[in-house]
């Protein structure tokens, strides 16, 4: 098979281009900084594509001809300007050229930013689209697009992972440990407040499983481990694999106290949410279950770093 990747440069898109290469298909691996992507297999062609450029995007799809697309392209941070350009019209680009030159089939990363709006726990994929900030309000907006070019005939799959970690992870491992080094994280009270993530190795394992399974271009997915560690269990962990200092503890009675506070108060009750993303439908319409257990996934990622 031709498989193209967008974001093949990036944490999540170049696992995913190394495990499909060796699968031994061809991977078209898309991204701007090219170098990242020297040497790793003979199957992995490195492309450049900017999701601005629609020309460049239609060219390289007429020219390839791919039988599915991953997208996993998108800006994590930034001002709202630039999440909307990236997230919501590069992927509308993206989309446009793919109809436009008969690519049949698209795997669409979104995140669970795109419902994190809603309080339920665990949250189920069919709660209302809501976010909490700009990164999510862009992924809400990318998914209206992927359902609006559905209707149009393309199969697009929705899959919405919580946080990804793994070896090398570079947008929130190496912060967590550095504070972690520096005891300057807070377990707000008990830390009992559950945090579902997601090992990347399961991650891919879903992503792969689009090459075969028609179920997965049907509603959305969440796509997180079976197990959810509490705050404490998850900072305690890390500390230990990564020799840190730890998390400090905010007493019950002083987090009651400084939650009625402006700013800080809001920070509080966000450490202290659950997040729990149920993976029943993954299970049951796909039939996948998580491979990688969460604490040995964990120790891989943090040792990375040491
Ligand atoms: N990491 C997580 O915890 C997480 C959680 C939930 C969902 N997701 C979603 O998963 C996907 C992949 O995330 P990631 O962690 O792998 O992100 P990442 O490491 O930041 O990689 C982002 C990729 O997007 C590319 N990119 C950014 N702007 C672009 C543009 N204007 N044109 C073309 N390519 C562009 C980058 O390419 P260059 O650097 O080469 O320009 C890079 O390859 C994203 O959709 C993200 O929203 C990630």
């Amino acid at each position: 098979m031709k498989v193209l990747i967008t974001g093949a440069t990036g944490f999540i898109g170049k696992r995913l281009a190394v495990r499909i290469a060796g699968r031994g298909h061809s991977v078209i691996a898309c991204g701007r900084s090219l170098d990242k992507l020297k040497n790793l297999s003979q199957n992995i062609i490195p492309t450049y594509l900017a999701l601005e450029d629609k020309g460049g995007i239609s060219q390289i799809l007429k020219k390839e001809k791919p039988d599915i697309i991953y997208h996993a392209a998108a800006l994590i941070y930034g001002s709202r300007e630039n999440l909307m350009r990236v997230n919501s019209l590069g992927t509308e680009n993206l989309f446009k050229a793919s109809l436009d030159s008969g690519v049949k089939k698209i795997v669409h990363l979104s995140s669970v930013a795109a419902v994190s709006g809603n309080e339920e726990v665990p949250l189920e994929e069919n709660v209302p689209l809501k976010a909490n900030g700009p990164y999510g309000e862009s992924k809400i907006e990318a998914e209206k697009i992927a359902l609006k070019y559905r209707k149009k005939g393309l199969k697009i799959a929705i899959i919405r992972p919580p946080m990804v970690y793994g070896p090398f992870e570079p947008h929130g491992m190496p912060y967590l440990i550095g504070f972690l080094r520096k005891r300057m994280l807070p377990v707000p009270g008990s830390g009992e407040n559950r945090i579902h993530m997601v090992s990347v190795e399961n991650l891919v394992d879903v992503l792969e499983l689009a090459l075969s399974k028609d179920e997965i271009y049907e509603g959305a997915y969440f796509v997180a481990d079976k197990e959810a560690l509490t705050l404490r269990e998850l900072l305690f962990f890390i500390t230990e694999v990564a020799g840190a200092k730890g998390p400090f503890v905010i007493p019950e009675g002083v987090v009651r106290v400084i939650s009625k506070l402006p700013f800080i108060g809001k920070r509080i009750s966000s450490l202290r949410r659950d997040r729990i993303y149920s993976i029943d439908r993954l299970q049951k319409k796909l039939g996948y279950e998580p491979r990688v257990p969460v604490r040995e996934g964990l120790r891989k990622a943090v040792l990375s770093y040491s």
